[in-house]
């Protein structure tokens, strides 16, 4: 920074900054980490895993390089994995192919169905990661759609009727935290008060508050199956992405309905969203690294355009520089291992 002599326009600029050389605290590595406001570590760190039938060894899904498709073994295998690095939750996923759907979804509610075994096998395995799981009826329904459909539209109370028993049936497994991803109007009350009842006063909510229609989503629903089924879109119950003020508004009907944890999702597109949330609710909230975005910056890296692990770790903290108390994401053992 210093130059060995001065140049006639130091003077001038110590005048004008008043001395204040902001670069001062830019000069190392060390002074650079010792005043950084926010950081990720492991702990921020939630792994989604797409559990499928079969034995055998994963199965890549092709459009996101780097994910697969796990048996419930590989599900506790995976699991343990993400205890030894320290990341405290994994999220389950099913790849559910077209015979397994119908019309109301009802695989959903089988307390023997795909994420329900995985839940448990993950449980046996490592008792001490959390495991959430989503409430919704997308990876069963041969529609795609996360409701119920009648007439071409989704039916709000008589869906989340059903989330209530999807929620219980997952939260008997043995699931933490459930996660209602399916943006129907009172389904955090209900689902609340469903698991009260059957005494799992303990289970957590994580609402998935601010979720957008968009495009982010494609290869997750490539992942567990949905591309070819879904009929038409979701933003009858998904948010417009013009809108800020409604994310406000549906965050704080999920914590007066109970949510003990908010979401906003997608993420890296929505970082204003985030931030607003964090700003007027002081709940723990986290944002949603969707296929979309972990595709996007996997196959830029792929094709040498960017530096996949700095773009991976760039993207990680601006969560939690948005404010994010953690962060879903496909890169989360990636991250957690260079972390260590
Ligand atoms: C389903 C659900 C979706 C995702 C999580 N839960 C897809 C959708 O709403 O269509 C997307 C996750 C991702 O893109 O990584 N309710």
């Amino acid at each position: 920074m210093s130059s060995p002599t001065p140049p006639r326009l130091s003077a001038a600029i110590d005048r004008a900054t008043g001395g204040t050389r902001l670069r001062r605290l830019r000069q190392s590595d060390w002074v650079r980490r010792l005043v950084r406001e926010s950081d990720v570590t492991p702990n921020d760190l939630i792994w989604p895993i797409f559990v499928r039938e079969g034995d055998g060894d994963p199965e890549p899904v092709a459009s996101m390089p780097g994910v697969f498709r796990r048996s419930v073994r590989g599900c506790a295998e995976a699991a343990s994995e993400a205890y030894d690095l320290g990341i405290p939750v994994v999220a389950l996923f099913p790849f559910t192919g077209p015979g397994q759907r119908d019309e109301r979804g009802s695989q959903a509610l089988d307390p023997d169905n795909l994420v329900c075994r995985a839940v448990r096998a993950i449980k046996a395995a490592v008792p001490d990661i959390g495991v959430l799981c989503d409430v919704a009826l997308d990876p069963y329904t041969s529609h795609g759609h996360d409701g119920l459909l009648h007439d071409g539209r989704i039916l709000n109370d008589e869906t989340v009727e059903i989330l209530c028993q999807q929620a219980l049936v997952q939260a008997e497994a043995g699931c933490d935290i459930l996660g209602p991803s399916d943006m129907m109007d009172g389904r955090i009350a209900c689902i609340r008060s469903a698991l009260d009842g059957a005494g799992f006063r303990d289970r957590m909510i994580m609402s998935y508050a601010a979720k957008y229609a968009s495009a982010f989503y494609g290869p997750f629903r490539d992942a567990v199956g949905s591309t070819g089924a879904l009929k038409g879109d979701k933003r009858t119950y998904q948010m417009d992405m013009g809108n800020t003020d409604e994310a406000l508004r549906e965050a704080r009907q999920d914590i007066l309905e109970g949510a003990d944890m908010i979401m906003v999702k997608p993420g890296m597109p929505y970082l204003d969203i985030l931030t607003r949330l964090v700003d007027e609710f002081a709940v723990p909230t986290f944002a949603y690294q969707t296929s979309g975005e972990y595709s996007l910056i996997m196959a830029a890296a792929q094709n040498g355009w960017i530096d996949g692990e700095r773009a991976m770790m760039e993207s990680l903290r601006s969560f939690k520089r948005a404010g994010a108390a953690g962060i879903l994401s496909y890169f989360a053992p990636s991250a957690a291992a260079l972390l260590r």
